[in-house]
């Protein structure tokens, strides 16, 4: 805990004092972000909020936490056929493509994100590449229900096993995702769906990586509307530097074991 509280506050460097601030800035604003997101949390679900967890279709637009429409996985099965040229049969990512594992993924997440590319939310920056690689395929979808559909055959699929190539001090690392992921994507990365924190178990550690690398480097969070996405960036810029991203992404490698 010691040495990851040096680590987070640059002190291990000694001389950093513009980092030291701009963490503790930082620490300060994740702390108003947390605060932030327990209030709308108790406003919505503690004082029996509108329309979460309700089945009514038509109020599930407003809701902050929606149901899962439920999808047809034979439809999806079809519609997935594109998608499995770059996310492999099974989903389960491939590296040479840069496409990471849908297998295992949570249902609300990967809806998310499919909205976040067809509204101009992720892969719009000019640096990200393979964002906008994946940005015209989430517009092959042609409405909600093709987005149910296919999301229900991606979570018919078994996740898998997933190969690890970024080399970290994982106990460093797990110090760090106590002290600061936890918070939002909970103990053991199982996510936390309320506060729109996805599961990070489950996900290739090339890819974890380079997401943490965008969002620190603003090419992802900084598009108009990426209301989460922006939480997750300010969080990222305050990562020390790369060596602690890799700590923290061997960590999240090391429970890949233990998914599902
Ligand atoms: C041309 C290759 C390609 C095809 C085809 C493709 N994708 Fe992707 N997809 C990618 C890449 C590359 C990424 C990673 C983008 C990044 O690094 O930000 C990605 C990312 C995603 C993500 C975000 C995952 C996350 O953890 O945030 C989702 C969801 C997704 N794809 C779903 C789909 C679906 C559903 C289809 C089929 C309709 C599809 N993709 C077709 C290349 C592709
Ligand atoms: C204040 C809450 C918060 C904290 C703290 C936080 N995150 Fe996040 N994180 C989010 C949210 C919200 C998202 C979803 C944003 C999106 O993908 O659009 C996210 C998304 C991510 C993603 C993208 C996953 C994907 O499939 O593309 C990664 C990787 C990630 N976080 C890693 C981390 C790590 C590592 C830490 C600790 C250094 C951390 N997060 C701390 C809220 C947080």
């Amino acid at each position: 805990m010691q040495r990851s509280l040096e680590v987070l506050c640059g002190s291990d460097t000694g001389h950093d004092t513009n980092r030291h601030l701009r963490n503790h800035k930082l620490m300060i604003m994740q702390k108003t972000i947390l605060f932030g997101l327990i209030t709308v949390g108790i406003l919505a679900f503690g004082c029996g909020g509108p329309a979460v967890k309700k089945t009514d279709k038509s109020s599930a637009a407003e809701a902050i936490v929606r149901t899962e429409p439920a999808g047809d996985a034979a439809a999806g099965e079809v519609l997935y056929r594109t998608c499995a040229v770059c996310h492999g049969q099974q989903a389960e990512g491939m590296k040479t493509l840069n496409a990471p594992a849908l297998a295992g993924q949570e249902p609300w997440y990967l809806r998310m994100q499919l909205g976040n590319f067809r509204n101009d939310r992720r892969g719009v920056h000019q640096k990200d590449v393979f964002g906008a690689q994946m940005r015209p395929m989430a517009n092959v979808l042609a409405d909600d229900a093709a987005i149910s559909d296919v999301i229900a055959y991606i979570g018919s699929l078994p996740a898998s096993t997933l190969e690890r190539s970024v080399d970290g001090d994982i106990a460093n690392g797990k110090n760090y995702y106590n002290m600061i992921c936890g918070a939002c994507h909970g103990p053991g990365a199982a996510g936390i769906e309320s506060l729109h924190s996805p599961r990070l178990t489950g996900l290739q550690d090339w890819y974890l990586e380079r997401q943490l690398i965008n969002f620190r480097d603003s090419i992802r969070g900084t598009a108009p509307g990426d209301t989460f996405g922006a939480q997750m960036q300010q969080i990222a810029q305050s990562i020390p530097d790369d060596r602690t991203v890799k700590d923290v992404v061997a960590y999240l490698g090391s429970l890949q074991k233990k998914d599902r």
